[in-house]
């Protein structure tokens, strides 16, 4: 049994300024029917539980809200009155800048690319559409990558004589993790001792949410195995990138701890945004049981996975409780109704 002290944590990310985007604490709550339908599948007991960070509260919801506090508030320090951001034409992340620079008066313009689908509700339903109604001025770019997207619209920017603020691919830096340091201490002070998870389990595209609670969880001293299920890269690439932003989350003086992080692609299919029938299995599966709607790209392939070790007999199989951390991308679900073959 570890000893959680939250205090160290909590004194540090005190000194980070922030403001307010989203409603917290999030929801976290069982998934009793689904368990139950598991346990009778398997043969096991399983006790799932939910973290709601999908109903955070801006503009549908996500993981970006508690990244974008940290963010939008080193904005504003530094006198920036325009935000660009971006990535691929359902950026989830490039939604919440669009809502989180309308909430506290800034420009906001977003560097967009072409993906897997090609149809014009992925082009310009979905979530490019809630950032046009939100105010933000899209730029499309073609064949590149969403790091070059941003890139491009930030050069563009400074040839106009405009002084942006980069919140970059999935506001996962240092800074932006510290949202997810936050909401490791949060789950820990908001559910009783005898509630809390063995292992939490969450999508990775960027890395910034995985690291940061795996940063957090090492922070106080929990032994909370972090599962982060990659939809984008390699189990192996992506853990390289995670440990990355974890030392760069430790340059900005979070305590160290001794991590409990495990990265897999058991659910990555073909790659980003590629649908998988794992993936259709699950947003099925839970909205048919429980009422919650996952997301295609992340939170679809992260719960396919989840489900896969599960009935495999692998690793979350060992867990006593598995908390399911929902990112949100809700929007993203409309362009692959096609897909989806309901
Ligand atoms: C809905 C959703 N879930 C999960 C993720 C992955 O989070 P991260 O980029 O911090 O790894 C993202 C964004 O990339 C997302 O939009």
């Amino acid at each position: 049994m570890s000893v959680i002290d939250t205090r160290p944590l909590a004194a540090l990310l005190a000194t980070y300024p922030k403001v307010a985007l989203g409603f917290l604490p999030t929801p976290a709550h069982p998934l009793s029917r689904l368990s139950a339908k598991l346990a009778a599948e398997t043969g096991r007991a399983v006790d799932l539980w939910i973290k709601r960070d999908d109903v955070t509260g801006l503009a549908s919801g996500g993981n970006k809200t508690r990244k974008l506090e940290y963010a939008i508030a080193d904005a504003i320090a530094k006198g920036h009155d325009t935000i660009v951001s971006g990535g691929g034409f359902q950026s989830n992340s490039a939604r919440q800048c669009a809502a989180a620079a309308a909430k506290y008066g800034l420009k906001c313009v977003l560097g967009l690319h072409d993906g897997y689908l090609k149809n014009e509700e992925y082009i310009r339903g979905g979530n490019v559409f809630l950032e046009e109604l939100l105010g933000a001025e899209v730029r499309i770019y073609h064949g590149c990558s969403s790091a070059d997207s941003i890139r491009f619209a930030t050069e563009e920017l400074i040839a106009e004589g405009r002084n942006p603020y980069v919140i970059p691919v999935g506001a996962s830096n240092s800074l932006g993790s510290l949202g997810y340091a936050q909401a490791a201490l949060e789950l820990i002070e908001t559910l009783p001792a005898s509630d809390l998870p063995t292992s939490v389990v969450v999508a990775v595209g960027s890395n910034g949410t995985v690291a940061g609670l795996a940063a957090g969880f090492a922070a106080v001293g929990s032994d909370i195995e972090v599962v982060g299920m990659s939809v984008d890269e390699s189990a192996e690439a992506t853990e390289a990138g995670v440990r990355a932003l974890i030392d760069d989350i430790w340059a900005l003086d979070v305590p160290q701890g001794t991590l409990n992080l495990r990265i897999a692609d058991l659910a990555l299919g073909d790659g980003y945004g590629i649908p998988t029938d794992g993936m259709r299995e699950a947003l099925r599966l839970l909205a048919r049981t429980e009422g919650i709607l996952l997301d295609p790209v992340y939170t679809g392939k992260a719960f396919a996975g989840l489900l896969a070790e599960l009935r495999l007999g692998l690793g979350l199989a060992q867990s006593n409780r598995i908390l399911f951390w929902h990112t949100g991308g809700l929007p993203g679900i409309f362009p692959y109704r096609a897909e989806l073959a309901l």
